[in-house]
C-alpha cells in the first residue's frame, strides 16, 4: 500500500466541499490505489457543521481514507500537506464592491498564504477555488516566499469543462472527440473561452460551427454559466465545480491526456503581464505543467486576451498592499 498523501481543504463545511470531499475519499482524485489523510478547514460558526461533515465520512468507511481531521487553524490544517485545495472564501455580501470581496478574501488569502508556507510540505501543490480565485491565488503565492510561485494554481477547470460540453453538444459529439480548448484569462465574465485553436474529431471547430455562435451563443454562454446555474438551480455551482478540482489536481499530479486550463503565474507567454495568476493552455506530466507555447493569436483572440488580462491587473492594482 502506497504512503498516504495528505490533502487539506478549507471550507470543509461549504456546498462544494460536500461534493468534492467525498469524492477525494473515494478515489478519484488520486487514484483507487492512493490512500488519503483528509484535513479540513473552516471558521469557528461552521464548526459545528464540518463536525458532521466528518462523521459522514467516517460512517461511509472509505478504504481510502486513513485519517481525517477538521480544525479552525490554518497551521494545523495545512500540516505536512502535499496537496491544497482552497475553497472556502467570503461570499459577496449586499451592496458588497467588487474592491470590498478582493479586500475581504485578500486578508484569508495572505493567512493562508504563510500558513502554507511555515507548514505545508515543501512540494505542496495549491488550487485555489474561493472567489475571486486567480486574484486570491496570487495573494496566497506571495505570502508564500518559500514556495515556489508555481505551485499556486487558480481553478479555471470549471470554465474549461462548461466549454467542452458546449461545443460537444453542438457538434453532435463527445466531449472525448474534442481536442485543444483553451479558456484564457480569468475565472469571471472577462474570460476568453477559445475554440480558434480546437478540433472536433481532428476537424477544425471553426469550420464546423458558424462564426456568429461562436462570438455571440457560446462565448457568453460560457462566461455566463456561473450566473445561469444560479439563476436555474437557485444555488451556486457547487457538484460541477467539485469534480472540476478533480480534475485539475488529478491532472497536475498525474499527468493530462492533452491541453488543459489552469490559472497560473504568468512567466510572460503570449505577452501577457508577468506574475498576475491568468488561465493559460497548458500540458502536465511528471507532477509539473507546461505552458503551450507557439499557438497562433489571430486579432480577435488578441483583443479578448487583453481585455481579461486587463481586468487581472487592476484586481492586482485593488489588492497591492497585500502582495
Ligand atoms: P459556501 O459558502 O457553501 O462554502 C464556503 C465555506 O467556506 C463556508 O463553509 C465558510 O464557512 C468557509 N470559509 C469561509 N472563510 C473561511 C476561511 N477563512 N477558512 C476556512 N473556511 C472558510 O461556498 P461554496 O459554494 O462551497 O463555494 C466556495 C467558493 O468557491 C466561493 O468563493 C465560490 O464563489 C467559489 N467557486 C469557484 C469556482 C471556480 O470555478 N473557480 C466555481 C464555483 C464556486
Amino acid at each position: 500500500m502506497k504512503e498516504p498523501v495528505r490533502v487539506a481543504i478549507t471550507g470543509g463545511a461549504g456546498n462544494i466541499s460536500y461534493s468534492l470531499i467525498f469524492r477525494i475519499a473515494a478515489g478519484d482524485m488520486l487514484g483507487p490505489d492512493q490512500p488519503v489523510i483528509l484535513q479540513l478547514l473552516e471558521i469557528p460558526p461552521a464548526m459545528d457543521a464540518l463536525k458532521g461533515v466528518i462523521m459522514e465520512i467516517n460512517d461511509c468507511a472509505f478504504p481510502l481514507v486513513h485519517g481525517i481531521s477538521g480544525s479552525d487553524k490554518p497551521e494545523e490544517a495545512f500540516k505536512d500537506a502535499d496537496i491544497a485545495l482552497l475553497v472556502g472564501s467570503k461570499p459577496r455580501g449586499k451592496g458588497m464592491e467588487r474592491s470590498d470581496l478582493l479586500k475581504a478574501n485578500g486578508d484569508i488569502f495572505s493567512v493562508q498564504g504563510k500558513a502554507l508556507n511555515d507548514n505545508a510540505s515543501k512540494d505542496v501543490k495549491v488550487l485555489v477555488v474561493g472567489n475571486p480565485a486567480n486574484t486570491n491565488a496570487l495573494i496566497a503565492a506571495a505570502n508564500a516566499p518559500d514556495l515556489d510561485n508555481k505551485q499556486f494554481t487558480a481553478m479555471m477547470r470549471l470554465d474549461h469543462n462548461r466549454a467542452l460540453s458546449q461545443l460537444a453538444q453542438k457538434t453532435d459529439s463527445q466531449v472525448t472527440d474534442i481536442d485543444k480548448m483553451i479558456v484564457w484569462g480569468n475565472h469571471s465574465a472577462t474570460q476568453y473561452p477559445d475554440i480558434s485553436q480546437a478540433t472536433v474529431n481532428g476537424k477544425p471547430a471553426l469550420d464546423l460551427v458558424d462564426r456568429d455562435w461562436y462570438e455571440n451563443d457560446f462565448i457568453p454562454t460560457v462566461q455566463k454559466r456561473g450566473a445561469a446555474i444560479i439563476e436555474a438551480r437557485g444555488a451556486s455551482s457547487a457538484a460541477s465545480a467539485a469534480s472540476a478540482a478533480i480534475d485539475h489536481v488529478r491532472d497536475w499530479v498525474k499527468g493530462s491526456d492533452g491541453i488543459v486550463s489552469m490559472g497560473i503565474p504568468s512567466d510572460g507567454s503570449y505577452g501577457v503581464e508577468e506574475g498576475i495568476m491568468f488561465s493559460y493552455p497548458v500540458i502536465c506530466k511528471n507532477g509539473q505543467y507546461e505552458i503551450v507555447q507557439d499557438l497562433e493569436i489571430d486579432e480577435f483572440s488578441r483583443g479578448r486576451m487583453k481585455t481579461t488580462e486587463e481586468e487581472l491587473r487592476s484586481e492586482r492594482e485593488a489588492v497591492a498592499a497585500l502582495l
